[in-house]
């Protein structure tokens, strides 16, 4: 016997883990009570038995390969056979024992059959959490997050590392009062799950809208130990929803333009005629400077109306194969006339590949004209550049207009194309330039999209289909 018993007793059965000991053919010599009552055998039948006995056959050859090494403090994880055929998942660690004239293989071996339980259940829920299409993040206690899945990065456009420790409001939209998120808060933490639509903000700026659901975690004493937020991204459905909007409002309105353009119209042409009677007849030159000054003011209406009216007769137009460079050309010699462009540098780059297309010259290129107006204006008098280029992708031709100006608020972005939206002084700007503009470009089954940074310019991209929808 090798154990050697203390005046207490045999220590070693007072271990919780399992201790076998073994000699060179792998016999078993000793075991603690632990190694009995774990793998359910009695002590007759483990004495002097080959640890085969408790070893799936699977499992013998990688554990005897070491015992038969001059091993040294190892350990591998494996498998015990239980005396009811049950198996067991276990940890050992391998100790030689040397006594006078043989060696001795002590196997001290953990029960991590919960443990690997729960590593399975953790890499199935992992998993999942890691491939779903669904935007994913867990926060601890205080908020902070400490997850993200690669749907998350994707909808967000910011890294992992970058998110790993930072408070959602990195991703606040600012759309959202203080007060909505104080409920939001109240709410998860009285341990309920809160369900509801958000706008986020992208790395870059852009929003981001999501079907949120949060769920508070809870551990065993009901403590909050984090949050888990599961989103799913109605972006796209968004942004469809606000194009048929804009472009259910620019209808109405449009029609509503027709009508007031032709009732305004005529009186106004008769007003105007007679201002003019007037002037020529009499001597008075207050009133001649006044009217002078009506002229003026009559002209001003008069452009709205044209504008008005340009947008909601476009059928009065006839369409025809029409070369693109061509008008951007003439519109940008029409702009340059203009007093404000001394300090631009214009810079023209065509792709002269491009097919003529089935439009409206006229009116195509009014929204040359107008998009180029409007880049200058940006720039306010002051140097810059404006950059406009022509491109031919898949299926339509794209028309690019880049300035250097003083770029477009955010909380102004969805508003340009709005009949009457201007941020010009009055008698600057009558606000109808890009309602024009999108109601012409639609018309062609094209799009007008736009990027701004404010301070640093703004890009205008008309897109007009090669094929009218
Ligand atoms: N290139 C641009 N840079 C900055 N802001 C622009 C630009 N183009 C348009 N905007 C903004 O959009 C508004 C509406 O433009 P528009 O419909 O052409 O009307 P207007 O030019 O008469 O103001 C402008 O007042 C301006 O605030
Ligand atoms: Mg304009």
């Amino acid at each position: 016997m090798i154990v050697h018993y203390s005046k207490y007793g045999r220590v070693f059965d007072l271990l919780p883990e399992m201790i076998f000991i073994v000699d060179e053919e792998q016999k078993i010599v000793d075991h603690n009570i632990a190694a009995s009552s774990r793998t359910g055998f009695r002590s007759r039948d483990l004495l002097n038995n080959s640890l085969e006995l408790i070893l799936p056959p699977e499992q013998r050859r990688v554990l005897f390969s070491i015992l038969k090494t001059n091993f040294n403090d190892q350990s591998l994880e494996t498998k015990f056979l239980c005396a009811d055929r049950s198996i067991l998942d276990v940890h050992v660690d391998l100790r030689r024992l040397y006594s006078a004239e043989r060696f001795y293989a002590v196997l001290i071996a953990t029960d991590i059959t919960e443990l690997k339980k729960r590593e399975l259940d953790y890499l199935r829920f992992s998993n999942v959490i890691q491939h779903t299409v669904n935007p994913i993040q867990i926060t601890d206690a205080s908020g902070k997050m400490v997850y993200v899945n690669p749907a998350f990065e994707k909808a967000s456009g910011y890294s992992k590392e970058e998110l790993i420790g930072k408070n959602p409001r990195i991703l606040n939209s600012g759309r959202h009062s203080k007060e909505f998120w104080k409920s939001v808060w109240e709410y998860i933490m009285a341990r309920k799950v809160w369900v509801g639509e958000i706008e986020n903000k992208r790395q870059d700026g852009t929003p981001f809208h999501t079907e949120l659901v949060i769920s508070p975690i809870v551990d065993g004493k009901s403590n909050i130990v984090g949050f888990l937020g599961a989103h799913r991204d109605i972006t796209e459905q968004k942004i469809l929803e606000q194009q048929l909007v804009r472009s259910q409002k620019m209808e109405s309105i449009g029609t509503l333009a027709a009508g007031i353009a032709h009732e305004v119209g005529n009186p106004l042409t008769s007003i105007s005629s007679l201002v003019q009677v007037i002037q020529r007849t009499t001597a008075d030159d207050f009133a001649k400077e006044k009217l002078e000054l009506i002229k003026n003011q009559i002209n001003r209406i008069a452009r709205i109306i044209r504008d008005l009216v340009d947008f909601s007769r476009p059928s009065a137009y006839v369409v025809k194969p029409t070369d693109v460079n061509k008008l951007v050309r003439e519109a940008l010699n029409i702009v340059q006339y203009g007093k404000k462009v001394k300090d631009i540098s214009f810079s023209l780059e065509l792709t002269e590949t491009i097919p003529t297309l089935v439009v409206v010259p006229d009116q195509l290129s009014q929204v040359f004209i107008n998009i180029f107006m409007n880049a200058v204006d940006a720039l306010e008098g002051k140097p810059g550049s404006i950059a406009i280029q022509s491109h031919l992708r898949n299926e339509h031709v794209e028309v690019i207009v880049r300035d250097s100006g003083k770029g477009i608020a955010p909380r102004d972005r969805e508003k340009i194309f709005e009949p009457f939206f201007t941020t010009k002084a009055v008698g600057q700007g009558t606000g109808l330039g890009l309602w024009v503009s999108y109601g012409i470009v639609q018309s062609f089954g094209g799009d007008i999209q736009v990027e701004s940074e404010p301070g640093r310019g703004s890009t205008f991209r008309i897109k007009i289909p090669l094929k009218g929808e």
